[in-house]
């Protein structure tokens, strides 16, 4: 009979054709997770799964890396490890954007406002802001057991939101059919929930933010208590509210508005990875994404600060974001860190190509210890839903300085994109509107491409493009 050091031998060196890095930091856990995989073979004799094999799962641990199959058992323990991936089995946004690059649909750079422009009609609405919305509606969530996406918990969270947000829609003022709120299906029990209100040019750019109103109790994901509090529950609260008050106002934006709730963050960002990859399918052009997600703590004994992510975002649309942040926020400062690989859904967005923004409740080293276990409620000591608030106005800013008339500028390539752009005076004049590149060259560390535009050509998912 094989010895499990004999296994160790075997997994250890499978572990060097692991396509992983050996230096990814990530939250909870030391060490890389070639490492954790070996390790984990080890102990339980068993190796790499047939492709076909049932339950295996293709996940993705660095950006543009292969990925490395994992069985059922063990995409379970990876969820409880603390290692950031993509789980691309159904959806890999690597291949989506490249698709979408071979369409020609990155070749247009976004620029966004050098600051805000709507500050009265947005004042307006954040003057409304309720702190004990937030609270009803995070004592709400946090009263299911847990929100896990492949439990019937998880399930029933999101199908009561999307009921509850059904009857805010039904009594907002002067809306005619303009709202919508639907459930998008997954292929585990929960699905996600969008709430969009119209533009008055549907078919614009769509402005989004989105928080995930899964939850993980890392001990024991399934039957665990994970009240979710702060992770996500907090950014979650954060667009409920946003979305009550920009409805009750009657709020009537240019480009489509849009609400995310996503189901399956903590299982490798599956819900926003569907619908990423379902708009970039249907030609939709995403004006910019916003995630809140952890916007409810502020560690004891240091200054409040929105800690804007710097990585897998658009550098662009963050400094875009920061003006808000001096229009519309008072008594705060701003702060940047990293996130790493795949730490939240923007990063869905990113890797498909389109505009994210991830301002976050603090330095990625001061955020709340008590996540991702049964603690993690509102009596964490240093949670303050003051700073929850801001963040709540900070995502109606967002979203209202970038659907108001005037704003309408189409999706943008990744940051890395270089554009060489046209000098023709057919171009709209506009300051916050995109010029129009005659060529365009991306490249990024993933991959290289090259693809040239007509200089006539409007892109396809734009139909009331002003160069028609
Ligand atoms: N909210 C966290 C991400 C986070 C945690 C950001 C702490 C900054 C500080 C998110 O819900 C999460 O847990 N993400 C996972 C990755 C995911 C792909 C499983 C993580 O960070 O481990
Ligand atoms: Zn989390």
């Amino acid at each position: 009979m094989l010895s499990h050091s004999f296994f160790a031998l075997v997994a250890l060196a499978a572990s060097s054709f692991l396509w992983v890095p050996e230096t990814q930091a990530c939250h909870n856990h030391g060490g890389s997770p070639a490492y954790w995989l070996a390790n984990l073979r080890n102990s339980t004799g068993t190796t790499s799964p047939f492709m076909n094999a049932p339950g295996v799962r293709k996940i993705r641990f660095s950006d543009g890396a292969a990925p490395v199959l994992l069985s059922a058992f063990e995409k379970d323990e990876l969820e409880r490890s603390g290692f950031r991936y993509f789980d691309v089995t159904e959806n890999d946004l690597d291949e989506v954007r490249a698709q979408r690059a071979a369409d020609g649909d990155l070749n247009l750079v976004a620029t966004f406002p050098s600051g805000p422009t709507h500050q009265s009609e947005v004042k307006a609405i954040i003057s409304t802001l309720s702190i004990d919305n937030l609270k009803s509606d995070l004592a709400v969530l946090t009263a299911y057991n847990n929100r896990y996406y492949r439990s019937s918990t998880g399930a029933a969270s999101a199908n009561d939101l999307a009921a509850k947000l059904k009857t805010i829609a039904s009594a907002a003022p002067g809306t005619g059919g303009a709202i919508t709120v639907k459930t998008f299906s997954n292929t585990f029990t929960m699905p996600s929930v969008i709430a969009r209100i119209e533009g008055t040019n549907p078919t614009a750019p769509v402005v989004i933010i989105g928080a995930h109103l899964d939850t993980i109790n890392q001990g024991s994901p399934m039957n665990g208590r994970a009240p979710g509090a702060d992770d996500d529950g907090s950014g979650s609260v954060n667009l409920i509210e946003a979305f009550r008050k920009m409805t009750a106002a009657g709020f009537k934006p240019a480009n489509p508005v849009e609400y995310h709730w996503y189901a399956g963050e903590e299982g490798g960002l599956l819900g926003s990875s569907a619908i990423a990859k379902a708009y970039a399918s249907a030609g939709t052009a995403v004006r910019g994404m916003l995630q809140l997600d952890m916007t409810g703590y502020v560690k004891p004994g240091t200054n409040p600060v929105v800690g804007f992510i710097t990585d897998y975002v658009d550098a662009s649309l963050t400094a875009f974001t920061k003006t808000l942040i001096n229009a519309y926020l008072t008594n705060i400062g701003i702060a940047e860190s990293k996130c790493g690989y795949a730490c939240s859904d923007h990063a869905s967005w990113t890797s498909s190509g389109y505009s994210s923004v991830f301002p976050f409740e603090s330095t990625f080293s001061n955020d709340n210890p008590s996540i991702h276990g049964d603690g993690d409620t509102v009596n964490v000591n240093g949670f303050d839903w003051d700073h929850s608030l801001q963040f709540t106005k900070l995502a109606v800013a967002f979203l209202m300085e970038l659907s108001l008339p005037g704003s309408a500028t189409p999706s943008s390539s990744s940051s890395s994109t270089v554009v060489t752009t046209s000098t023709s005076s057919t171009r709209p004049s506009s300051t916050t509107t995109t010029a129009r590149p005659t060529s365009t060259t991306s490249s990024s560390s993933r991959r290289s491409t090259t693809t040239t535009t007509s200089s006539n050509a409007c892109p396809r998912w734009w139909p009331n493009c002003p160069w028609a």
